[in-house]
């Protein structure tokens, strides 16, 4: 049995990532693959402790955020039951919206990109993906769709940190496929129709 793939889908807010990672978990589950679903920060405990922290209910610095992210980030990888590792050496395509890209976009712009970056890619315990999709929106159009949705604004969702948020996303892809990592952009103003499509060729290209 070959392991599963890993696979990650990054973006600002309002890019589509939460419905792209349920459409392409049906298309894969339509080849026959068995797929798992997550998320970070992760419904673990380290995972909650962040969600408190972003509310503005427990107040951290940029860079024990940073740190929190990196040890969630670790139990995502190893957790016996829910972790990556796990899942994909059973044979399970694990999908994650969100992974250390965001940490190196939002903690790297507030804190150390080196610091941030060596913490996570350095990390024996935090695995590569076998690839990862970026859902490339303007900042414009992201908070254009946040606002449409949503009632309540989180810290990290103004158009000023957005920019900078997307800049610094698309400098992060550039340092890390230059590492060798397979990233593909993809226009996420679009039908999602259309989206999905492009996602879809783009993953079966990496099964076995
Ligand atoms: P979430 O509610 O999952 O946002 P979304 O639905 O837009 O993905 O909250 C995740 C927030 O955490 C989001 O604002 C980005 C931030 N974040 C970081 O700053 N660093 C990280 O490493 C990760 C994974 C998320």
């Amino acid at each position: 049995m070959s392991k599963g793939k890993f696979i990650v889908f990054e973006g600002i807010d309002g890019a589509g990532k939460t419905t792209h990672v349920e459409l392409l978990a049906n298309n894969l589950r339509a080849l026959g693959r068995e797929v798992s679903l997550s998320a970070e920060p992760t419904s673990l405990e380290s995972g909650k402790a962040i969600r408190r922290a972003l509310s503005g209910a427990e107040k951290k610095t940029e860079c024990q955020m940073a740190a929190m992210f990196v040890l969630d980030r670790i139990a995502h990888n190893t957790d016996s039951e829910i972790g990556i590792e796990t899942l994909t050496e059973r044979g399970t395509d694990v999908i994650s919206d969100r992974y250390y890209y965001s940490s190196l976009a939002y903690q790297g712009a507030a804190t150390d990109y080196g610091w941030v970056k060596a913490m996570n890619v350095g990390s024996p315990e935090i695995r590569r993906p076998d690839l990862c999709i970026y859902l490339d929106l303007l900042p414009e159009q992201s908070l254009e769709r946040i606002s449409r949705g949503r009632e309540s604004v989180e810290i990290y969702e103004n158009l000023e940190k957005l920019t900078l948020t997307r800049n610094t996303f698309l400098s992060v892809i550039e340092d890390l496929r230059a590492d060798g990592e397979s990233i593909y952009i993809v226009d996420a103003n679009r039908t999602p129709e259309q989206i999905s499509d492009d996602i879809f060729n783009i993953v079966k290209k990496h099964l076995d």
